[in-house]
């Protein structure tokens, strides 16, 4: 039992700030319990200013699940493959291909069948004034919508693809259009529930990404859109999030079942910012589109 272990909340949606707990050692299961609870109840746990090695941020990742490796080759780090770089530095000379993910709202892994259950980032370096990370809670946005919006959704699905036609060319990760068709074969579309129950709290999340979410299963695009569109600014009102001004070293974790997150463009691009990610693998959910 870690008895010092703080659990302070950052914002009134979501977010709690952890302390007390040496993160860099080997934990006893009942700490790891701990911090579960409070991942789950807080959907996404700040530890504050942690330096942490690779490996160190491996093994903690571990005693939350098995880690992911990232679908698509290139952005796998070279000794760590289950680390993926974000970062606008150069890399062996070359321009970053994670400089500007994350710009628009969305959760990891939601054009998988095994969405990634939670993300683990971790900064390394981070410019003078801004480069945060917004976050949402999509319970609150599920639980605040009308009675009849919830039973209108209940049974939706929508179409996820990382390469879709509207993907941002920051989703591409290359500009070489013959390795562009590669990451494609790698990452078909799926389908996704619109609202997703919790598997370990039981509750129901809206499950929905503007990134990837391409239309309602069934509708044209024109006829989603019209409610995509609401329940997307529904899902973000400032009151459902939860904004991280990083400091080096903090390392957060969040939750992909119930949480979107953002990362602004709100910084110099002359200065670094560097983190580094490990992704916990999700359970089955949704089905491939055929
Ligand atoms: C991610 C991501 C946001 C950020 O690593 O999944 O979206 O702030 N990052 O770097
Ligand atoms: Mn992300």
């Amino acid at each position: 039992m870690a008895l010092d272990l703080t659990v302070s909340p950052l914002s009134y949606a979501l977010g709690a700030a952890v302390t007390g707990l040496d993160i860099r050692r080997a934990l006893q299961p009942d700490e790891v319990a701990q911090l579960r609870d409070a991942w789950l109840q807080h959907l996404v746990v700040v530890f504050p200013a942690v330096e942490l090695t690779l490996e160190q941020q491996v093994r903690f990742s571990r005693y939350f699940g098995e880690l992911e490796i990232h679908p698509v080759p290139s952005l796998r780090h070279a000794q760590y493959p289950e680390v993926f770089e974000v970062t606008n530095r150069k890399i062996n000379g070359r321009p970053s291909e994670t400089g500007e993910i994350g710009r628009k709202w969305h959760s990891d892994g939601a054009f998988t069948v095994r969405p990634p259950t939670a993300s683990l980032l971790h900064c390394r370096a981070i410019p003078r004034a801004g480069g945060s990370t917004w976050f949402n809670n999509m319970y609150m946005a599920y639980e605040t919508l009308s009675l009849t919006m919830k039973k209108t959704i209940e049974q939706l699905e929508v179409v996820n693809d990382l390469f879709g036609p509207h993907a941002t060319p920051a989703y591409r990760f290359t500009s070489d259009e013959r390795k562009a068709e590669e990451d494609r074969k790698q990452v078909p579309g799926v389908i996704q529930p619109v609202v997703r129950v919790h598997p370990e709290t039981g509750r129901k999340a809206l499950y929905l990404n503007p990134t990837v979410t391409r239309h309602i299963l069934g509708m044209s695009v024109e006829e989603s859109d019209s409610i995509l569109q609401f329940l997307y600014r529904h899902s973000v009102k400032p009151e459902f999030v939860y904004s991280h001004h990083w400091g080096v070293n903090d390392l957060v974790m969040w939750d992909n079942r119930c949480a979107m997150h953002l990362a602004p463009a709100d910084y110099a691009r002359d200065e670094i910012r560097q983190m580094y990610r490990t992704t916990l693998t999700g359970e089955p959910h949704g089905r491939l589109l055929q």
